[in-house]
């Protein structure tokens, strides 16, 4: 191969510099290991973690220079003869690093096939948000059909995929959103009811006839989660997602006591080296969902690769209301 042929467009962190100093380079394509695939990006999901990475905040230290992007839809080009995949076959999956660029390299266990029936920047919306919803409502919470779940922060990328599959497993939903846009949001991805963050604890308890739910889902905390507690029913779980809203919030272990409470920590691996979740068994339970709509992501925008800096840009300054996407290749 001739050596141009070896270079490819890639979204470079040179300096931890925040979204706005990540550059558009020609780099040379990454080279395969065993046991990795090589996939060549159609299209890739903007993701909090971009935000960390471009930072050098995230918890997974990348020596610069690197290319950041965390979850792609491609064709894989390259894989060993033994993973199950072969060059031409369609993919989603995640990478530690890598994804914003022509081509991407990751653990053969990262990926799992596309049907043909999704698009890729459809399917490139997907990955961390539906694996990590499937992970915490199925692995982690448990959730049987019939069970009241609250779900904070509903009209978020993770929000929506927790009020997706929480009602296929036959759940009713109710989702605390911030206002009427997000409010109709959560609704039309299948809330049955949606109440206010400034007043959740009483409209729950309304709601419930005074019981409380079974189910807290909380990517947001701070100052929600004591009221989060006070709104489960007795023996109900609460599910530790995340921080948006912005402190990490303590407990007094007395309330768990009283009213036979779990508080459960919730931290979808997909993303590290070592990981404890497995990628084709989760597929396995989703697939089927993704191929009949009940997992379509909420897109807001589709960019072009040159505008994938400013997508992690609008991420960082919390300018959007789905998923943004870059399409990669037409
Ligand atoms: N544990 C895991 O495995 C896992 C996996 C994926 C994501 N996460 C985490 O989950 C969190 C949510 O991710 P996401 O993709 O859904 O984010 P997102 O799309 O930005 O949504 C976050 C939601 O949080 C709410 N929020 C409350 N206070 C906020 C504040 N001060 N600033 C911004 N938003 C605030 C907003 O809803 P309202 O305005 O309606 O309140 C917003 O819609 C992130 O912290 C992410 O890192 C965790």
């Amino acid at each position: 191969m001739r050596h141009h042929d070896t270079l490819m467009r890639a979204v470079r962190n040179t300096t931890h510099g925040g979204p706005r100093l990540l550059e558009i380079q020609r780099v040379a394509r990454p080279e395969r290991a065993p046991g990795e695939v090589l996939v060549e990006v159609h299209a890739a999901g903007v993701a909090y973690p971009d935000v960390l990475q471009s930072r050098g905040e995230y918890q997974l230290r990348i020596p610069l220079p690197f290319t950041v992007g965390c979850e792609f839809a491609g064709r894989v080009v390259e894989a060993d003869e033994d993973s199950g995949f072969a060059p031409g076959d369609r993919v989603i999956g995640v990478a530690g690093s890598g994804a914003f660029a022509d081509y991407v390299v990751t653990p053969a266990d990262r990926v799992v096939p596309l049907p043909d029936q999704v698009d890729f920047v459809a399917a490139a919306a997907m990955p961390i948000n539906v694996f990590s919803a499937d992970f915490a409502l199925v692995e982690r919470g448990r959730l049987q059909p019939g069970e009241t779940v609250l779900i904070h922060g509903a009209a978020g990328g993770l929000g929506i995929a927790l009020t997706q599959q929480a009602k296929l497993h036959g759940a009713r939903v109710i989702a605390v959103v911030s206002t009427p846009e997000k409010a109709e949001l959560a609704r039309r991805v299948g809330a049955d009811e949606t109440i206010s963050p400034y007043d959740f604890l009483s409209e729950t308890r309304r709601l419930t006839g005074g019981r409380g739910v079974d189910m807290v889902l909380d990517p947001v905390g701070g100052e929600r989660f004591t009221d989060s507690l006070r709104a489960l029913a007795p023996r109900g779980r609460l599910l530790v997602l995340g921080f948006t809203g912005g402190s990490i919030p303590t407990v007094r272990v007395n309330r768990l006591l009283l009213t036979n409470t779990t508080i459960i920590g919730v931290a979808w691996e997909g993303l590290m080296p070592v990981s404890s979740v497995s990628l084709p068994e989760q597929w396995g339970r989703l697939a089927e969902h993704v191929l009949d709509g009940a997992l379509t992501p909420v897109i807001s925008e589709v960019v072009s690769f040159e505008h994938a800096p400013d997508a992690v840009a609008e991420l960082d300054e919390r300018r959007t209301t789905g998923k943004i996407v870059v399409r990669v290749r037409e």
